[in-house]
């Protein structure tokens, strides 16, 4: 079947549901929720949705720690809510993407617990082995979230890797009966309606033979061997000949570390590409090193240098994922903005990406601007990743700084419940609440913004339908300018008729206005802007512009 490629017209929206909206009033988020909110998305201007894993789960990472792929999580509301949904968003035009998580399961699943007792033909379904001599483990591999990445089972009496948490097996891809399984996963979603896939850790599935020993690296040992490891783009290639060819859907794939041009031979838009679009971290990183955790000043210039490098390596040949939250970073205004400029910071930040080439994608209560949470102690984190590091990182450093580390660098940061109203419980559930709401939702939520014109919910509303009503946005060429200041970022999008200008200011000061040569503003309409009154010659704190010229916006 033909790919139309629709997934280039679409903003998306992420759905992680425990902490979406709870419709049945158990305190966590399900989907007669989401279903209640469908028109709230689509009044937004939201084309399609992602959602993070609604499959059962013992919940050890939140979801993606699976127990069963063909069944959606009775507290989620099982089948029939999720069909309800999907129904729901299909009527009101809307995509629906589903989570794929298929580098690892969660130990409880059937699979797991069959290959543990070598039970045929799961023998082999996950990366067993012997431990070696003088009780050292097979190799010297970190995991991501919790020490080494082997853990020892009685039960088999060998060790069993997981990447990820002790909880998380990783699959033998190289078994072809464990891509058949993945295989029929993808068929049974299809079939049932789903419009693609986002695909958690899909650079990871396929290891190095022998898994060799790393150097001797503080961390992240063994991640060279198995991130685009040496079979991942054959098995691509077979779930999409073997399933995806036979669909018009499409494939978002988290990819850590990936450059643009590894991405692109994955993305590349001819018959047989492997993947749709790349979640690359490159953007996510200016305030930190490598991850999240290891925080450092924020750098605009670090981040313009991704934006830029993607979007001018991937022109013409690939398309772009565009997004500056998801539910494993903080929340970007307390990163790249000012909690203090809340709204102008969020303002700017949207500017500065929603006009850029590619697909959005805004993660739940990034519309509203939700901040980072910050809890009084350590045991109120509730994410596998954030304790492990708490209790066996920088121990050295006081309470209080070990604190602020976390709340800085927590994916809990930017999983609070979302905040609908300024009642109890920020409007989220009507029971007790299964995470800490944000303090500050009684000042931000999503009633008092919809009011307020100037709100960044309207914000984003406008901005998100300007960029609708363009085509120079779709398919005109990206330049940026001034790309060594570290106070503005400063883009044009140009094609044949139209032009588009985008000015944002990263500072909380003013600064003077600059305008690239052979941009005439006397004869550009503002089509979008932060500032009510706007300066001749200054840019106010995080203050954002956004110029036009062509016949384009009525
Ligand atoms: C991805 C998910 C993250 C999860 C991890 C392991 O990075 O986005 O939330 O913890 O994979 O599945």
């Amino acid at each position: 079947m033909e790919h139309t490629r629709w997934y280039k017209d679409l903003v998306f929206y992420q759905i992680w549901p425990r902490s979406f909206y709870d419709g049945d009033g158990d305190g966590m988020g399900d989907l007669w929720g989401v279903y209640e909110k469908l028109d709230y998305l689509k009044s937004l201007g939201m084309d399609g949705i992602w959602f993070s894993p609604l499959y059962p789960s013992p919940g050890a990472d939140c979801g993606y720690d699976i127990s069963n792929y063909m069944d959606i999580a009775p507290e989620y509301g099982g089948m029939e809510a999720f069909q309800k949904v999907l129904q729901g968003a299909h009527d009101r035009g809307m995509k629906v993407i589903m989570d794929l998580v298929v580098n690892h399961t969660s130990d409880e699943h059937p699979w797991f617990q069959k290959s543990r007792r070598r039970e045929d033909p799961y023998t082999d379904y996950y990366i067993w082995r012997p431990g070696k001599k003088n009780g050292k483990l097979p190799n010297n591999w970190d995991s991501c979230f919790e020490g080494k990445a082997w853990q020892y089972d009685e039960v088999r009496g060998e060790y069993y890797m997981h990447i990820f948490a002790v909880k998380q097996p990783d699959l033998n891809m190289d078994n072809p009966l464990v891509r058949q399984e993945v295989k029929k996963i993808l068929r049974f979603w299809l079939d049932l309606g789903v419009d693609g896939f986002r695909e958690d850790v899909i650079t990871y599935i396929s290891k190095k033979e022998r898994l060799p020993n790393d150097y001797l690296m503080p961390a992240s040992k063994g991640i060279r061997f198995y991130n685009h490891g040496p079979h991942i783009h054959e098995y691509l290639s077979e779930f999409y000949r073997d399933v995806l060819a036979d669909y018009d859907c499409m494939t978002l794939a988290e990819a850590p570390l990936v450059s643009p041009k590894k991405a692109l031979a994955y993305i590349a838009e001819k018959p047989g590409g492997q993947i749709d679009m790349m979640i690359q971290f490159q953007s996510m990183c200016a305030d930190c090193l490598f991850t999240d955790y290891i925080h450092m000043p924020f750098s605009l210039r670090r981040l313009k240098h991704a934006w830029s490098t993607w979007q001018k390596k991937l022109d013409g040949k690939g398309w772009n994922m565009l997004y500056l939250e998801n539910h494993d970073h903080p929340r970007i205004i307390s990163r790249y903005g000012s909690e203090r400029f809340r709204t102008e910071s969020g303002k700017m930040l949207a500017a500065a990406y929603l006009f850029q080439k590619g697909t959005p994608f805004i993660y739940q209560g990034q519309e509203i601007g939700m901040t980072n949470w910050r809890p009084q102690s350590p045991d109120m984190y509730e994410d596998i990743q954030t304790r492990w590091q708490y209790e066996n990182t920088a121990l050295h450093l006081s309470e209080g700084k070990r604190l602020r580390r976390m709340w800085l660098a927590s994916r809990d940061s930017a999983r609070t419940p979302v905040q609908w109203t300024a009642g109890e419980n920020a409007g989220f559930t009507t029971g007790k609440p299964w995470f800490y709401v944000n303090p500050n939702y009684r000042e931000v939520n999503v009633e008092a913004e919809e009011k307020d014109p100037d709100s960044l919910l309207n914000f984003y509303k406008k901005a998100i339908a300007l960029r609708k009503s363009l085509e120079v946005v779709r398919s005109g060429s990206y330049r940026e300018y001034n790309a060594l200041s570290s106070r503005r970022y400063t883009y044009s999008r140009i094609s044949e008729n139209e032009k588009l200008l985008v000015l944002c200011s990263f500072v909380d000061e003013p600064i003077p206005l600059k305008v690239p040569r052979g941009f005439d503003l006397s004869k550009a309409r503002l089509v979008l802007q932060n500032n009510r009154e706007p300066q001749e010659k200054t840019l106010q704190p995080y203050e954002t512009r956004v110029y036009y010229w062509g016949n384009g916006v009525k």
